[in-house]
């Protein structure tokens, strides 16, 4: 693995992890739905969630989708056409990473004692998440929940391992030289990147 492959892992897998295996409690064939698939925690997450055996849809725009089946996704979802809940299915778990839909919504999207896990999105959608998840799964089966990334080296050393094995390979759309972090922002600004922007520092002596 290379310097910038690393760099690219731990503040974007661990949420995926974390929230996938220790809230979200993921289990193999379960459906798993996956919002900002083609971002930088959502392309570890359509991974690491493949990698437990489930079955994956991912959530991004339109240019990305063949982009996010390439990395594993089972099915893709296209989120410019329109609500994606309208449909009526449901899923097992949501990790949601992006955007912002109501914390009733994702409710409806999930199967009876089906788990939702915000890690991302707008700060709306993150606190609706954190601060009326737990009263809301007070009422029924159906838990939902806020995850903040906590980084361990028990859990570094474990995406180090999917990364040896092959069900995990970090996504880097560019690498910038620190002297060029402002075009790396203004890129990364232009919502056009897949995966990760890494900034190489060693690059600029
Ligand atoms: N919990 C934690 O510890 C933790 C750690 C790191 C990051 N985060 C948070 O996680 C979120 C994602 O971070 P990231 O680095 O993955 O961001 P990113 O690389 O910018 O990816 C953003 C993703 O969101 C999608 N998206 C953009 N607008 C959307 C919309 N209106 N509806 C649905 N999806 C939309 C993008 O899809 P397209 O590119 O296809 O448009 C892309 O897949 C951020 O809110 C970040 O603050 C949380």
């Amino acid at each position: 693995m290379s310097f910038e492959q690393a760099a690219a892992i731990p503040v974007a897998a661990i949420p995926a992890l974390q929230g996938l295996r220790d809230r979200g409690k993921i289990r193999s064939g379960q459906k798993v739905l996956i919002t900002g698939a083609s971002g930088g925690v959502g392309t570890f997450a359509v991974q690491i969630a493949k990698s437990y055996g489930a079955h994956v849809t991912g959530v991004c725009s339109t240019g990305k989708l063949d982009f996010v089946r390439s990395i594993g996704a089972d099915h893709v979802i296209d989120y410019t056409q329109g609500n994606y809940f309208t449909g009526g299915q449901r899923y097992d778990l949501i990790l949601a990473a992006s955007g912002y839909r109501s914390i009733f919504e994702y409710r409806r999207a999930l199967s009876p004692g089906g788990t939702y896990v915000c890690v991302g999105g707008t700060f709306a959608q993150y606190f609706q998440a954190m601060l009326l998840g737990p009263l809301i799964s007070v009422v029924g089966s159906r838990k939902l929940g806020s995850k903040l990334g906590n980084p361990k080296q028990e859990d570094l050393v474990l995406l180090a391992e999917l990364c040896e094995a092959g069900k995990v390979v970090p996504v880097i759309d560019r690498c910038y030289p620190l002297s060029q972090v402002a075009d790396a922002l203004e890129y990364y600004g232009e919502g056009r990147a897949k995966g990760k922007v890494v900034i190489t520092v060693a690059h600029d002596r």
